[in-house]
Order: structure tokens, then C-alpha cells, then sequence
């Protein structure tokens, strides 16, 4: 079966790509074989997994630099179910562009606030020129440090509504769990039950986006 191969991007700092990104790999990675590639130079993915150590939490991780974006992924697809890529955090290097040629499915976390969304625009546009290259580029924002899954304001179903790219149905809460997770090198899948709602937002995303 051809491996899923999914970026979490938006060129916006702090929004949650690396969060999403290594507790996604490991909910995969409790689906079938995975690896988590870091595109972000600064490594808080590869940076995580080390805290962790290596007891089958997580699926490996491995740096990717922007020459190597084609080969790398192709290479990881061929040995794996599923792959996921980390991306830095900004446009101007080619690695982000680069990296949506090569997937079939971008995720975009945003905060929900219409200006977090708006910040987002032009990662939207990244996405929508990139289907030249890649026509089959799936794309969702998903929606992450939610407060409560019925308070997306007014503003923000409007802001919503108005992007190319849409809003996954599920998001992620803002949970403790998520901060732990990361102090203590895990997903929030080996927190045992302290991770059990946080576990269940990501069982929903992953869901949604594979079906499985
Ligand atoms: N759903 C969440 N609940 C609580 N804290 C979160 C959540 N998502 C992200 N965070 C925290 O927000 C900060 C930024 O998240 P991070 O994943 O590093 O963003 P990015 O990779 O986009 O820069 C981190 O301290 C992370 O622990
Ligand atoms: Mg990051």
C-alpha cells in the first residue's frame, strides 16, 4: 500500500506545527510504520525525541535538509506507512515549498482567532500555488489550543469560511497534557491516562484525515 505522507506547516511561529506534528507521528505510528522527518533547523522534533529515549513511543526521527526534501521523503515512503514532515517556520527558504511538492496532505494549525487565521494567508497561497506542481495536495487548517469545541466566535466562522484552504471538523484542545508531553520527551499517547483526552482529540484528527 503507498504511504500517506502528511507536513504540518504554516510559516507562523508557535502555532503548534511540532505539538501536532510528533503526537500525530505517534498516533501513526500505533497504526503502522512510521518516521517523523524535521525540516525546522532548529530541530525541536529530533530535540523531543531525545528527551524521550528510544521505547517505541514515538517512531523515529530524522533531520531533513532542504536538498535532500525529493529523496528523503521518497525514500521514507517506500519503508513506511506513513510520513510526516515538520516544517520550519517560515517561507523564505525553499524547504516549505519543496516539502508540499512531495506530500499528499498539508496540515496548518492555527490558534482560533481570526487574527492567527489571517497570519495564515500566506501559507493558504503557498498551498494553493503548489497544486501546479502537485494537483493532488490535500489541505485542512486545524484548529489547535481551542478552549472549547462549541466558542468558535462569529468572527471566526467568517474568517474561516473565507480561506481556500478548510478547517478540519476536529482540532486540538489547549491541554496540560500537550505542554507534559513535550517537558518529558513523549507523546501524549505515553502519558498513560493523563494524556486520555488529548489522545482522544488526536484519535479524532487522525480519523478524520485517513479514515482508519
Ligand atoms: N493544544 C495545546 N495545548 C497546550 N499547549 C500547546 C498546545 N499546542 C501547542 N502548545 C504549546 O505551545 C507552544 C508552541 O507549540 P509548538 O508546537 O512548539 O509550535 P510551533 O512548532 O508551531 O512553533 C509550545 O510550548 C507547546 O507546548
Ligand atoms: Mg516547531
Amino acid at each position: 500500500m503507498a504511504a500517506l505522507r502528511i507536513a504540518v506547516a504554516n510559516q507562523k511561529g508557535g502555532t503548534g506545527k511540532t505539538t501536532l506534528a510528533v503526537n500525530l507521528a505517534a498516533g501513526l505510528h500505533r497504526r503502522g510504520t512510521t518516521v517523523l522527518l524535521d525540516a525546522d533547523p532548529q530541530g525541536s522534533a529530533a530535540n523531543w525525541a531525545r528527551v524521550g529515549g528510544a521505547d517505541g513511543d514515538l517512531p523515529p526521527v530524522r533531520g531533513l535538509v532542504a536538498a535532500e526534501v525529493g529523496s528523503a521523503i521518497g525514500q521514507a515512503a517506500d519503508s513506511c506507512r506513513y510520513v510526516l514532515v515538520d516544517c520550519p517556520p517560515h517561507l523564505q527558504s525553499d524547504t516549505l515549498r519543496r516539502v508540499m511538492e512531495w506530500v499528499d496532505l498539508v496540515l496548518i494549525p492555527v490558534q482560533p482567532s481570526p487574527l492567527d487565521l489571517w497570519a495564515s494567508v500566506d501559507m493558504a497561497a503557498t498551498v494553493v500555488g503548489t497544486r501546479v506542481r502537485n494537483p493532488r495536495l490535500r489541505a485542512f487548517m486545524v484548529l489547535n489550543q481551542l478552549d472549547s469545541r462549541n466558542a468558535l466566535s462569529g468572527a471566526m466562522h467568517q474568517a474561516l469560511a473565507e480561506f481556500d484552504v478548510p478547517a478540519l471538523t476536529n482540532g486540538l484542545m489547549r491541554r496540560a497534557a500537550f505542554r507534559s508531553a513535550a517537558l518529558e520527551g513523549r507523546s501524549v499517547y505515553g502519558l498513560g491516562s493523563r494524556g486520555a483526552s488529548a489522545v482522544r482529540d488526536l484519535e479524532a484528527i487522525i480519523k478524520e484525515i485517513t479514515g482508519l
